[in-house]
């Protein structure tokens, strides 16, 4: 039986996010330039997504490049713009041809135009797909997030628009860059680090956690549904005990 096969389509993960990590150190370990780990990651973004979609995965959420990213040195930013241009371009009639439509979260507004310009032809041109939501999170960061969605709201009650009593958990979500996206079922991180980085941290509330030691360009499918089959494995209680979870099946 493939790990495929063995995955419980009625326990499915709705949503996955991942922290694509380890980029420079698979280059590093190769005597390769940066770029060149990045440029195998996007081989890897391809086989996530098509394995995503075998699995029928509905929201694949890929940390791309964070606002933190931006102090990285001029030209690895400039080689990562350039390369996800590229990639997109290229790829959107993959992307249709497998019913995967793009969505971004982050400060589109600090991204180079073109940059800018390219994300939204595509967003626009694999508006049809629903198979799979691939969501890029681009010059994101949660606290960026978090700050940004306090000014609007805090704006629209200068406006008259909500008043403060009707502020509650639903409308700040609403106010997010993640408006309609289910909160992830499952977090990945690659590269063996083990923390969250500024990503999702409103939405990852009651996410489960699985951390690998594989670097980003050496991710591929079976390790995505070995993923998916450890989050099988565990017992999502809410804050309630494990009796109670078993008396309401
Ligand atoms: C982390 O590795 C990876 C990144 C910061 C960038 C990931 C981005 C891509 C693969 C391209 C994005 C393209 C599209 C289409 C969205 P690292 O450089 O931090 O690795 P290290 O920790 O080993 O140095």
């Amino acid at each position: 039986m493939s790990l495929l096969e063995k995955i419980d389509r009625d326990r499915l993960p709705a949503h996955i996010a991942i922290i694509m990590d380890g980029n420079g150190r698979w280059a590093k370990s190769r005597g390769l330039g940066r770029g060149e780990g990045h440029r195998e990651g996007i081989s890897a973004i391809k086989r996530a997504v098509e394995a995503a979609s075998k699995a029928s995965v509905r929201y694949l959420t890929l940390y791309a490049f964070s606002t933190e990213n931006w102090n990285r040195p001029t030209d690895e930013v400039k080689g990562l713009m350039d390369l996800m241009v590229y990639a997109i371009s290229k790829e959107t009639p993959f992307l249709k041809k497998n019913g995967v439509s793009i969505r971004s979260i982050g400060d589109k507004n600090r991204l180079p135009e073109y940059a800018r310009t390219a994300l939204e032809e595509c967003i626009r041109e694999t508006a049809g797909g629903v198979r799979v939501t691939l969501v890029l999170a681009l010059s994101y960061s949660s606290k960026w997030e978090l700050a940004a969605a306090a000014k609007k709201i805090a704006n629209d009650a200068v406006k008259g628009y909500l008043q403060v009593e009707d502020i509650n958990e639903e409308l700040l979500g609403n106010y997010l860059t993640t408006c309609g996206i289910p909160d992830p079922d499952l977090l990945i991180r690659t590269g063996g680090e083990q923390r969250i980085s500024n990503f999702l941290l409103w939405q990852c509330a009651y996410a489960e956690f699985y951390f690998t030691d594989i670097f980003w360009p050496d991710f591929g499918e079976e390790a995505l549904y070995k993923a998916i089959l450890n989050y099988q494995g565990r017992e999502r209680r809410y804050g309630k005990t494990s009796e109670q979870l078993e008396f309401e099946q």
